[in-house]
């Protein structure tokens, strides 16, 4: 044979191995800085999630706590998404994740507890009062009280039903509610609200996903 056929086959077998392998975009991992960790990757071009799975080592002081997860196709994006149940955060510990097909190692990645904090997302309730406001209240999904809920913010978006332009409000989460003043908004018009969530434990960096969205109409 040859040899520059054989130099051929050789560069076509890596430039393979460099474009029609998996197609792994945007691998992240975010905790909710209270019990999970949730891993995923873009999925556009997969049919599904299946054969990726994760291993994930979280080292503390005396110990190694070891996690494995299997990825699964979100329901809400085309995302592949794994989650590991952890028995609690600390601000400064590196989480050591692999992503494996089978048990072939596409990469490997640190993730230090603070720098992917990510809120969980806000529930929302809005009622309407004798004078034609909405108060609105949420509930953060935190089962414990800490430093970190102490300092969530609330972001609300309003718009009118129907159109683009929006109105922001941002309230700290220890307030608790927030009233929208009817008398500011148009007349007989319904509106959509929706909230995320984020905290200066870590500098309002990464917002939550955003609630699930709930509507309100005004009076004359
Ligand atoms: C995912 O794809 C694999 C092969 O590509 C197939 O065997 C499997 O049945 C699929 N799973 C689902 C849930 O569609
Ligand atoms: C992943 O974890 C499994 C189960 O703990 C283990 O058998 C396997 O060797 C690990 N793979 C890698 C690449 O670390
Ligand atoms: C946003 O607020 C401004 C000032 O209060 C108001 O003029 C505008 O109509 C509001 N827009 C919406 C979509 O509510």
């Amino acid at each position: 044979m040859s040899s520059s056929l054989f130099l051929y086959q050789i560069i076509l077998t890596l430039v393979c191995q460099a474009l029609c392998d998996d197609p792994i975009k945007d691998f992240n991992c975010f905790n909710d800085y209270e019990a999970e960790m949730t891993c995923s990757f873009s999925s556009e071009s997969l049919r599904n999630c299946s054969g990726y799975n994760m291993n994930v080592t979280q080292k503390l002081a005396y110990e190694i706590n070891r996690y494995s997860c299997v990825f699964e196709r979100s329901h809400h994006n085309a995302i592949c998404e794994c989650k590991i149940e952890v028995e609690g955060f600390i601000t400064e510990e590196i989480f050591s994740t692999t992503l494996l097909k089978g048990t072939k190692v596409l990469l490997q990645r640190d993730f230090k507890t603070i720098d992917y904090i990510k809120p969980k997302t806000p529930v929302l309730f809005v009622k309407k009062t004798e004078n034609g406001n909405f108060h609105v209240t949420w509930v953060d999904s935190y089962e414990q009280r800490n430093v970190f809920t102490d300092n969530l913010f609330i972001t609300l978006t309003y718009r009118i039903k129907g159109e683009i332009e929006t109105n922001s409000t941002k309230v700290a989460n220890t307030v608790g509610f927030c009233d929208i003043v009817g008398s500011l908004l148009q007349p007989k018009t319904e509106y959509i609200l929706t909230a995320k969530m984020s905290s200066n434990y870590n500098g309002q960096k990464i917002y939550s996903d955003q609630s699930a969205a709930v509507h309100f109409t005004t009076g004359l």
